[in-house]
């Protein structure tokens, strides 16, 4: 049978993953195919059986079956657990259906070299923030720091994760300057959501990494704002092509050409790219 492979979630129209997906099939010359799939909110469990039913070979997990999941998967790879969150199913020899979070590791390879004596300071203390925090911490990277409008969201995580400390925006503010990278976690700046800056950047030190996981606008009020500083900008573009390529290079056991992806859907939502 030919291999398939899908994303769910709800909503799942504007998904850019089968494009990247079915993109990287065809230019690795593999016969499968990938697909959305709308999975409404009480269905998820037949849903997931029937995709092992009709032997679908992996699949994306989206917003908002993330955490959902899991029960419903034989077993959960160290990159999830200490999160709750799948983004990626894969299917072994022996019909074992495994979950995994690429997210994470996805968004720090999207960073370029980094290095785990940097400090690094995030905008936020939600969900995304503790997905890329449990990856820096399964890297190595110990000087952490969450910025957030509710502090005592901010400690949960920290004490969930047991890595970093919680400061407050005003104290991320004043202290800016000693942070090598900053990571801009909060819905702010997304289409259709609130442009203020969540923190003011005036302190920022030299050659900084600024990122934000936003990548619709590609160029969020956040980082037009670092780009007025001596700093290095990354959208969150990069962390949804990396993510796909460790999902891709689990299910095929190749890794795709993620620069080339990069400048594809750039291109896609409307920008130029600028390969780093
Ligand atoms: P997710 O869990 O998917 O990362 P979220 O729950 O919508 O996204 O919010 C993530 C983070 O953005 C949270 O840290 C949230 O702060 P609170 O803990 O105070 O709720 C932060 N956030 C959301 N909207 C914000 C806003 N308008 N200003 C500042 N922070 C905001």
């Amino acid at each position: 049978m030919k291999k398939w492979f899908a994303v769910i979630g709800n909503p799942i129209t504007h998904s850019l993953s089968p494009y990247m997906h079915e993109t990287w099939l065809q230019e690795n010359n593999i016969d499968a195919s990938y697909i959305p799939v709308h999975v409404e909110k009480d269905n998820l469990k037949e849903a997931v059986e029937a995709l092992k039913l009709l032997g679908c070979s992996g699949w994306n997990v989206t917003v908002p079956y993330k955490n959902e999941i899991i029960p419903f998967l034989d077993e959960i790879d160290i990159s999830a657990q200490g999160i709750g969150a799948v983004n990626t199913v894969v299917k072994t020899e022996d019909n074992r259906f495994i979950g995994y979070n690429t997210d994470g590791l996805g968004f720090i390879q999207s960073l370029g070299p980094i290095y785990t004596d940097h400090q690094i300071l995030f905008v936020g203390a939600g969900g995304a923030a503790r997905g890329i925090a449990h990856a820096l911490k399964q890297s190595g990277f110990t000087n952490i720091s969450f910025a957030n409008r509710t502090h005592a969201n901010a400690e949960r995580l920290v004490n969930d994760i047991q890595i970093g400390h919680a400061i407050s925006l005003e104290d991320a503010e004043n202290r800016l300057n000693a942070f090598d990278i900053i990571i801009q976690t909060t819905p702010q700046g997304m289409k259709n959501q609130e442009n203020t800056l969540p923190i003011k950047l005036n302190n920022i030190k030299e050659h900084a990494i600024v990122a934000d996981i936003v990548y619709n606008p590609l160029v969020t009020p956040f980082l037009e704002e670092a780009g007025k500083y001596n700093v290095r900008t990354v959208n969150g573009l990069g962390m949804l092509v990396h993510q796909g390529a460790i999902a891709f290079s689990y299910w095929n056991g190749i890794t795709p050409n993620t620069d080339k992806m990069m400048a594809q859907l750039t291109e896609q939502l409307g920008g130029s790219y600028v390969n780093r």
